[in-house]
């Protein structure tokens, strides 16, 4: 029998960064402090199972009776990473899901990161209530996607490697934050960059909403308004916290149930509540 639980942990595994913290499922909200770890160089599984082991020991939930989320910036296709943008090759084709679940000792629900803060501003943020598309992205070391349709998530859109036409880089070696670091961009030369991005993307997709996430959402005000777009654009709600918060949310079916413990196995299951 499933239990009943308006918390949740969620883990959100970036490349920079691993985030955690305890959520109210209710309100949306975190309830802990948020713990944050580096990744570990070189992203390997064993030393990111190690990272994960020390956000949930001190965010002191180890024990396995609170639902628990992990988020991963990859393709997730039943409980595999498919691909390894800004980690190691190790996670392409790799069983992550029961990795993780062996490794803690317990259930979990693992999904893209990008998709399930997608999932928190459907639920707790921007996109509630949104009709038509809304694509989220996010805005970090790498440049993540979540296409909500109607309500309905479709995972995996990996919209930060669209091609740039004429170059050998995609979206997201040109226009993520971390380009602005790492070429020390401006905020008006890196608006720039967004401008084509987003361009780009309105032109295939015809969004009726584009939201940001990502750390520097809590800078939305230096660049948004330097882009000239069809499509209103807005910061996500739950900024970077927006993964924490959707890897949570994940762990719970709609009626309030362990999805782990009640075998609610898809994104699309878990986020029609
Ligand atoms: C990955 C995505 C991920 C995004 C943000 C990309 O490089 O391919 O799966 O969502 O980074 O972390």
């Amino acid at each position: 029998m499933a239990t009943k639980a308006i918390r949740a942990v969620g883990v959100d595994i970036g490349g920079t960064g691993i985030k955690g913290g305890l959520v109210d499922l209710e309100s949306g909200t975190l309830i802990s402090d948020r713990v944050k770890v580096a990744t570990p160089a070189g992203a390997e599984p064993a030393d990111v199972l190690a990272a994960v082991r020390v956000v949930l020991d001190t965010l002191g939930v180890a024990d396995a009776d609170v639902p628990l989320g992990v988020a991963f910036p990859a393709i997730v296709k039943h409980g595999r990473t498919l691909s390894a943008a800004n980690v190691a090759d190790t996670w392409i084709g790799f069983g992550a899901e029961k990795f993780f679940e062996d490794g803690l000792g317990r259930d979990i629900h693992f999904a893209n990161d990008a998709d399930v803060a997608g999932v928190a501003e459907l639920r707790f943020g921007a996109a509630r209530g949104v009709s038509g598309l809304t694509i989220l992205t996010t805005l970090g070391t790498g440049i993540g996607s979540a296409m909500i349709h109607e309500g309905v998530l479709v995972p995996n859109s990996e919209l930060g490697h669209l091609q740039r036409a004429g170059h050998d880089t995609d979206a997201e070696a040109y226009a993520a934050y971390s380009a602005m670091e790492r070429e020390r961009l401006d905020w008006q030369q890196w608006a720039e960059r967004l401008q084509w991005y987003y361009s780009h993307v309105e032109f295939l997709f015809s969004p009726d909403l584009f939201i940001v996430g990502g750390g520097v959402s809590k800078h939305a005000d230096q660049f948004l308004p330097l882009l000239d777009l069809k499509t209103p654009i807005v910061p996500a709600v739950h900024r970077n916290n927006a993964g924490i918060i959707g890897a949570a949310a994940l762990a719970l079916a709609s009626d309030g149930t362990d999805a782990v413990a009640g075998a609610a196995d898809t994104l699309v299951e878990a986020t029609t509540a």
